[in-house]
């Protein structure tokens, strides 16, 4: 667990709190005991109970002989069980094993739950963080290197993982796009510009439009030509310096063209991001290298100024031989700004875990520089976030037929083509206008593609299959946002009000299935917890598909909705199932289907 979160709506939580007395009633020496509480599986389809506590055992190891009266865990977890103060919570206990002691809830106090959660909507279930000030600092492409699959995964995840931090609402949330418009290719680029441009002022937007063909250009020159290279060194040096201004505006021309290629990407899957590109940092590399001088931490190594860490072999390099800067300068100058200016007390930073050392040595060098607390969970903290490769059908990495990177825009155009191509192939086509299938097949094609990085355990690396993701059946953000769209049409054959149903009517939870489905939807808030205190969102998503099938192959195949005697407790069954997959939805930035 990266943090602990204080969240009141959790069952857990509240069963913990009333858990918490009947320990201390049961053995007073043990004042400061945890209450072990877990969400009971089904074992062969079947679950004795809803919970469990755990605390017996362990308990009855630490009293041995100190209380003749405990013959046995089991006899601690009968004292624990008689201990228990009264709740509306809970209907039923008992002892099971070695002294498990089993949990079952009422289905009274779920029901009520459920309908306050109706009134006061979801955010009465969000839990607070212990910490005011986060930063999730992710996407952060390199200009003029198009945004690829790479940077798909970290806008994804960073995107999801700021979405959960804000639910947890935090004073400030920054989302931050530390973007690479610093560095050696400029001066490539520049020199390449000024060729084929000799009066920049007139270069338009479109003759440079393709950037990574631009790119690659320049590239080859540079590599065949000892000349260019010349120039594009001397390029450097004059961005660099600032003296003439011609450089700079260059300079600035080529990242507004990458600026706009890269806000096209985020305007289509709904990202928002503030930038602060590495450019912002680089007047501040010299006070903070400065600083790191004075406290003895740099070092001459080889001509390059360096920083040596604990328990890593090769130093981190400040200043290269050269004499320039690197990624590593930056980082060191955008962390000091981050702690010391803008005051935060917990950074993440979410890249491939290809950077995993990268972000090891540089929270390393800040902890010998006591900038940050020699103890890794006091704040701030800084989190490096790491996902795997994305990779073919072929496991290795994931490149287009012409061996090159793939570009994002070209996925999404065809995760949106092939739903579009779905959608006119059903039988109810005609029933839709153009701009309804436009955006349905945005919703499932740009859903699908996140979905489908999102469900897997962001450190594993991750196989990208068009044919898997738009699966209809099976784990897929299209079967979800189906489900969702069937729920919705539920609601509207019935022709009610939910609205006004949400005032006037009642939910009942009598049917066996109809339990399930209304406990799962009131687990939303521990598993939320679960998933942000650890950062997963592959945790959320598990929840939110099980939550799909629980609805569907058990609530709506055993419990008749419209027209049934129950029909308004169940609308207001089916509406709360809506509002969390909505807000699952939210959180994992997919546009919800209302339609199907
Ligand atoms: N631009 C880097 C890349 O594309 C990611 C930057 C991550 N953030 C940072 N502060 N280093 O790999």
């Amino acid at each position: 667990m990266l943090i602990e979160l204080d969240a009141p709506a959790s069952v857990r939580k509240q069963l913990a709190t009333l858990f918490r007395e009947a320990l201390i009633a049961t053995v007073p020496t043990e004042p400061d005991v945890v209450p072990l509480i877990d969400a009971c599986v089904p074992k062969n389809g079947v679950k004795h109970a809803d919970y469990q506590c755990n605390n017996a055992m362990s308990l009855f190891a630490k009293i041995k002989g100190k209380r003749p009266e405990f013959k046995s865990p089991r006899s601690v977890g009968e004292a624990i069980m008689k201990n228990l103060p009264p709740s509306e919570m809970v209907e039923s206990c008992s002892v099971a094993g070695p002294g498990f002691v089993n949990i079952v809830l009422s289905k009274k106090w779920i029901s009520k739950s459920l309908q306050k959660m109706l009134t006061d909507g979801i955010d009465s279930w969000a839990p607070r963080l212990p910490i005011k000030r986060v930063m999730v600092d992710f996407s952060s492409p390199n200009i003029a290197k198009e945004m690829h699959v790479g940077h798909l995964r970290s806008t994804i995840i960073g995107d999801t993982l700021a979405r959960m931090l804000e639910f947890c609402q935090p004073e400030c949330l920054i989302r931050r796009n530390h973007i690479g418009d610093w560095g050696t290719q400029f001066g490539m680029l520049i020199a390449y510009l000024f060729e084929k441009f000799p009066n920049p002022e007139d270069v338009k937007e479109s003759d440079i439009g393709d950037l990574q063909a631009f790119y690659k250009a320049s590239k080859l020159k540079f590599d065949s030509d000892p000349d260019f290279k010349k120039k594009a060194q001397l390029s450097v040096v004059e961005l660099q310096s600032g003296e003439d201004p011609k450089y700079r505006t260059a300079w600035k021309q080529i990242c507004d063209i990458s600026r706009t290629e890269f806000n096209k990407v985020y305007q289509r899957l709904g990202i928002r991001l503030e930038e602060m590109p590495e450019s912002f940092f680089n007047p501040l590399i010299p006070p903070t290298l400065e600083k790191l001088e004075k406290l003895g931490l740099i070092e001459d190594n080889d001509g390059a100024r360096v920083i040596f860490v604990e328990g890593v072999d090769i130093p981190l390099i400040a200043v290269k031989r050269d004499g320039g800067y690197n990624y590593f300068s930056t980082d060191l100058a955008s962390l000091w700004y981050r702690l010391n200016v803008e005051k935060l007390d917990w950074n993440i930073y979410v890249t491939d875990v290809g950077q995993w050392q990268h972000f090891d040595m540089l929270f390393k060098a800040f902890r010998r520089a006591g900038w940050l607390p020699k103890d890794p969970n006091e704040y701030p903290i800084c989190t490096h976030i790491g996902f795997g490769l994305v990779c073919g059908d072929d496991g290795k990495r994931f490149r287009s037929r012409s061996s090159e990177t793939v570009r994002l825009v070209d996925l999404l155009d065809e995760a949106k083509r092939r739903c579009k191509v779905a959608l006119l192939e059903r039988d109810n086509a005609k029933d839709w206008t153009e701009e309804e299938i436009e955006k349905t097949s945005e919703a499932i094609g740009y859903g699908a593609v996140k979905y489908a990085d999102l469900k897997i355990n962001r450190t594993t690396n991750y196989t990208f299959n068009f044919d898997q993701m738009l699966n209809d059946k099976g784990n897929t953000a299209v079967y979800l946002l189906y489900a969702h769209a069937r729920i919705c049409s539920i609601i509207r054959k019935s022709g009610k009000d939910i609205e006004e149903l949400k005032k006037t009517g009642n939910l009942v939870l009598e049917h066996e299935d109809e339990r399930t489905l209304g406990l799962h939807l009131l687990q939303f808030t521990e598993v939320f917890v679960e998933s942000c205190s650890n950062l997963l969102p592959n945790v959320l998503c598990e929840y939110l598909y099980n939550l799909s099938e629980i609805f569907t192959k058990k609530f709506y195949s055993s419990c008749q909705v419209v027209g049934s005697p129950e029909e308004t407790s169940r609308l207001l069954l089916c509406e709360a199932t809506l509002i969390v997959m909505r807000h699952c939805f939210y959180l994992l930035g997919i546009d919800p289907v209302y339609k199907l």
